[in-house]
């Protein structure tokens, strides 16, 4: 497979070049020269449409972009990466996710599914436990919070504490009664310090009883889990990582909170964009033309951040689940050779709800001096979300030109931006979301030729803590 530096692909020369000639080009021009456009430069996949007409790009850009996917053995990756294969090499382990929502998923995997169900379904009809409380970070806490708190239908009261900060947990566990609390120990290693912290003081909150039946864990790590103390254990795998792992046993506190069949939902829409990933063609593939873009606008337009702007209240945590999702796995600067890199690999990614953000940072994507391409979410069932929508990415666009108005007063445009488009946010469309940003890491990786799928980045801080508070330091 090619892990070879991208800077050295033919396709990566032709675009630097080709991006000369966009330096002078704006939105307002190709719209008004081209009415297809809008029509034109859309892709569909599964429950979605993409737009991507207000991005700074023509049909040769996106016939580069193609062949640069292709030079980078796009395709043998994507092979290598359903099939279960060790695409991540520092770890020496595959990063099977997609295996989790197959239809022919392993014995082992539809075990644990099963498990969890019917856990589920006894916790949400019995009400022996009021109070569900998921202790977990990172990877163990983002993608459960997100999709409790998209689609939570309030027949259980989930809740989250993840920062070794105790108020996080005594926040999480305010009118709560010790009799009635269950907590979920979620962590993949069950060594992460902050999940531990809180599992013990969770212990201590639960007083003398015998608190085994108040434990549910889910690991990786099944004798730690077990000398810990726990009726349940759920596992997951090491071919799963941290924070693709919410279609694992991490998902339970989501769960929990909306259902097995809404869980169920989630699992099918993501297995319906791994069918989309792994079949369409390039130029209608929506998660590779999505990375695609993002290659284009960071190392060839000079983007050194990404917006990501859902107009939806239930997707206000979307902008953090993706953080970690692109910034922990893209955010590298040595190859897959081990050498440093020369060029730039995943950007800043930040964001908020619309219309929320239009009122705090908008001031700066619309007049700032720097260019932040966005991807807005549009979930049209709400009109008024889906008109502002419409009109931030038209605003970012075209902008105004309005002789005689102090230059305060104008609107540059020529901003790039997406727009992502779902009738609904059903648990099948958040599925479909959250894998299509998932395969979207993946892509920029093979071209950025970097491992998505390690963090080593995260290890020395944790050293050093540890150091610290031993008075080491
Ligand atoms: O420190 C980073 C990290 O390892 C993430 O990759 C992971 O999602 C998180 O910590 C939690 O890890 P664990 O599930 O092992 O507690």
């Amino acid at each position: 497979m090619n892990t070879t530096s991208p800077v050295q692909c033919k396709a990566w020369g032709q675009l630097a070049v080709h991006a000369e000639s966009w330096r002078s080009v704006h939105l307002r021009e190709l719209f008004a020269n081209d009415v297809a456009r809008s029509i034109q430069l859309v892709a569909e996949a599964p429950g979605l449409r993409y737009d991507y007409s207000r991005q700074r790009l023509g049909a040769i850009t996106l016939h580069l972009l193609s062949r640069l996917a292709e030079e980078r053995g796009l395709a043998e990756w994507r092979e290598a990466l359903l099939q279960g294969r060790e695409v991540n090499h520092t770890e020496k382990r595959a990063a099977w996710h997609t295996a989790l929502r197959s239809p022919d998923a392993s014995a082992e995997v539809r075990a644990t599914l099963g498990r969890m169900k019917s856990l589920a379904s006894r916790l949400r009809t019995q009400k022996t436990f009021k109070r569900v409380v998921n202790l977990g970070t990172g990877g163990s806490d983002l993608g459960p919070r997100l999709v409790a708190d998209a689609l939570g239908d309030g027949q259980l009261d989930v809740r989250f504490a993840a920062n070794v900060d105790p108020r996080d947990l005594e926040r999480a566990l305010e009118g709560a009664e010790p009799a009635s609390t269950l907590f979920i120990v979620a962590s993949k290693t069950f060594t992460t310090q902050e999940t531990m912290a809180n599992a013990e003081a969770a212990k201590r909150w639960l007083g003398q009883r015998d608190t085994r039946p108040h434990f549910v864990a889910v690991t990786a790590n099944t004798a730690l889990a077990k000398s810990f103390g726990a009726d349940e254990i759920l596992p997951m795998w090491d071919w799963v990582g941290g924070r693709f792992s919410v279609w694992s046993a991490v998902g339970f506190a989501a769960m929990c909170a909306i259902g097995p069949e809404a869980f169920q939902d989630l699992l099918d829409g993501a297995r319906d964009i791994d069918e989309h990933f792994a079949q369409a063609p390039l130029d209608k593939n929506v998660p590779a033309l999505m990375a695609l873009i993002g290659v284009w606008n960071t190392n060839f337009l000079g983007a050194a951040t990404h917006a990501v702007l859902p107009y939806s209240n239930a997707l206000r945590l979307l902008p953090a689940y993706l953080q970690q999702l692109e910034m922990e796995s893209n955010g590298k600067r040595v190859d897959r050779e081990d050498r440093t890199v020369d060029y730039a690999t995943a950007p800043v990614l930040w964001g908020a709800e619309g219309t929320v953000s239009q009122h705090s940072f908008h001031q700066l994507l619309h007049q700032g001096t720097q260019t932040v391409p966005c991807d807005f979410i549009d979930v049209s069932s709400n009109e008024v979300l889906s008109a502002n929508a419409r009109a931030q990415a038209d605003a970012l666009a075209f902008g105004t030109q309005a002789p005689g108005l102090p230059a305060y007063r104008q609107y540059p445009g020529n901003r790039p931006s997406s727009v992502l488009f779902f009738d609904d946010l059903t648990p099948r469309n958040l599925g479909r979301l959250i894998a299509l940003y998932e395969h979207k890491v993946f892509t920029q990786g093979v071209v950025w030729n970097i491992n998505s799928f390690d963090q080593w980045g995260v290890e020395l801080g944790k050293e050093l803590a540890k150091k610290i508070l031993k008075g080491d330091r």
